[in-house]
């Protein structure tokens, strides 16, 4: 019996659709259902997350920052003429490097075998965040700026004709799929205009600000991804002070809720955050900033994490440290490989959208070098519009979670990392001394008795 072309027909329609969804950079008009992310990146080191991210088969990958390190540290010195630490160090502890070195770097990053398999089978965009731009935690005030921004560009292939070349800072945005599957991408840029830490300043600069305005009011998307190199809703620094600080965006509040309101006044469904710089994996979700819930999903690094940044007997501690940090946004969920629902190990950020549903869903998942999943939600795009569900409001004192600011949390519960740290050192001290004194006793009396006889 000879096939008819109606028996084809199932066979031919996913090679048909897996076929137009291939061909992306020729046609932006293309259905857009997998993105990948990802940030933090060591150009000296070896990549091996390439093979998952491209097992994952993304449409378009985004760099979110630190896509190499172009800085160079000076070792932990606490003391001497060139101590880097403490109130009194007078080197500072990152410095940056000269063009020719940054460029290199560039290259080397380029030349990963995993990246280049990459780049020939999805779209590579992508922002920056403080150790490409080219320095530490820096901000408006570095002055190579101009030059790391022409090298960001070079690094991305960015199209000569491209207005990102002549415009100060490297934002950017996409619209990628047809009419009712649209995907919208918004790339900031953290860096090239923020004012000083603890300035509260701004993070985006006027001209920034105004450029997004028109951009989340402009033409309609189903789904908005706004990339930014730091964390959007949580607020890392808040739960870790005195031991540590990360930047983001919680530390510019006034900018943060002026990002939240445009959000909200654009009346723009479908927005979700994604970002990295923290070395270790989260995703959060805050329901009191927009009228439904917005998502920051957090993958940092591809090869820098914090468990991979200590000897590997320390690994399980900064597991139980992540346990013990306290959270009010992250989101908790069955599908967590982890305990604490974040990813220490390096890690990439996996978008999923399944247009063919009804409503159509979205996955948002973090995976590790393996490619296995270590996390993720999946909701109706739908979620992602004001409804009554959502009406909910911070009410008086009572906690919320993904709304109740780390801030607001009791001063017990905040500082529950310092307090354990600072009472596991007093305790040890105490136990030395006290130690010490019964040796000391113990000798005396020993020698005294040994007079006596
Ligand atoms: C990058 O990797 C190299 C080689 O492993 C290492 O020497 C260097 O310290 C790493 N840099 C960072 C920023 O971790
Ligand atoms: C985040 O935490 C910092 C440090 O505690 C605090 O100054 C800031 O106001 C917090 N931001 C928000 C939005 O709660």
């Amino acid at each position: 019996m000879a096939t008819s072309p109606r028996a084809l027909a199932p066979l031919l329609l996913p090679l048909l659709v897996f076929i137009l969804s291939r061909s992306l950079r020729a046609d932006p008009e293309a259905v857009v259902s997998r993105i990948a992310f990802g940030s933090c990146a060591n150009q000296s080191a070896p990549q091996p997350v390439w093979e998952a991210v491209v097992g994952f088969d993304p449409q378009v990958f985004i760099w979110l920052g630190d896509n190499v390190y172009g800085d160079n540290k000076r070792p932990f010195r606490l003391f001497g003429r060139e101590s880097t630490v403490g109130p009194w160090k007078n080197v500072p502890q990152f410095y940056p490097s000269p063009e020719e070195e940054l460029r290199r770097r560039y290259e080397m990053a380029k030349a990963k075998p995993g990246y280049a398999k990459l780049r020939e089978r999805a779209l590579v965009i992508g922002t920056w965040d403080d150790h490409d731009y080219g320095l530490n935690d820096a901000g408006k005030e570095f002055i190579g700026k101009v030059l790391s921004q022409k090298l960001l560009l070079d690094f991305l292939d960015e199209a000569k004709d491209s207005s990102r070349w002549k415009q100060a800072g490297v934002y950017t945005s996409y619209m990628f799929g047809p009419e009712g599957k649209r995907v919208k991408v918004i790339l900031l840029d953290t860096r090239y205009h923020r004012d000083p830490l603890l300035s509260d300043g701004t993070i985006l600069g006027d001209p920034q600000w105004q450029w997004l305005e028109r951009e989340l009011h402009g033409p309609q998307s189903e789904i908005t991804i706004i990339g930014s190199s730091i964390q959007v809703i949580s607020n890392l620094s808040a739960t870790t002070r005195p031991l540590f600080y990360v930047e983001s965006w919680a530390r510019f509040p006034r900018e943060r809720e002026r990002l939240f309101r445009l959000i909200d006044s654009s009346k723009r469904n479908g927005v979700i955050f994604i970002s990295g710089d923290v070395h270790f994996g989260e995703i959060s979700r805050f329901d009191c900033g927009a009228q439904y819930p917005l998502y920051d999903i957090t993958s940092s690094g591809l090869t820098q994490s914090v468990e991979n940044s200590v000897p590997a007997v320390f690994q399980p501690l900064m597991r139980l440290v992540a346990v013990l940090t306290p959270t009010t946004m992250r989101v908790f969920s069955p599908n967590c490989h982890y305990k604490s629902c974040t990813c220490g190990q390096p890690n990439f950020g996996a978008i999923e959208i399944d247009w063919n549903a009804v409503p159509p869903q979205i996955k948002l998942e973090l995976r590790d070098v393996q490619g296995n999943s270590v996390g993720s939600v999946e909701f109706p795009v739908s979620d992602l519009e004001p409804s009554n569900a959502h009406a909910i409001r911070k009410e008086g004192h009572l906690f919320q979670r993904h709304c109740t600011l780390e801030t607001e949390l009791p001063w017990l519960v905040r500082h529950r990392l310092a307090l354990l740290l600072f009472g596991t050192i007093a305790v040890s001290v105490i136990a030395v001394v006290l130690l010490g004194i019964a040796c000391l006793s113990a000798s005396s009396m020993f020698t005294k008795k040994f007079k006596m006889e």
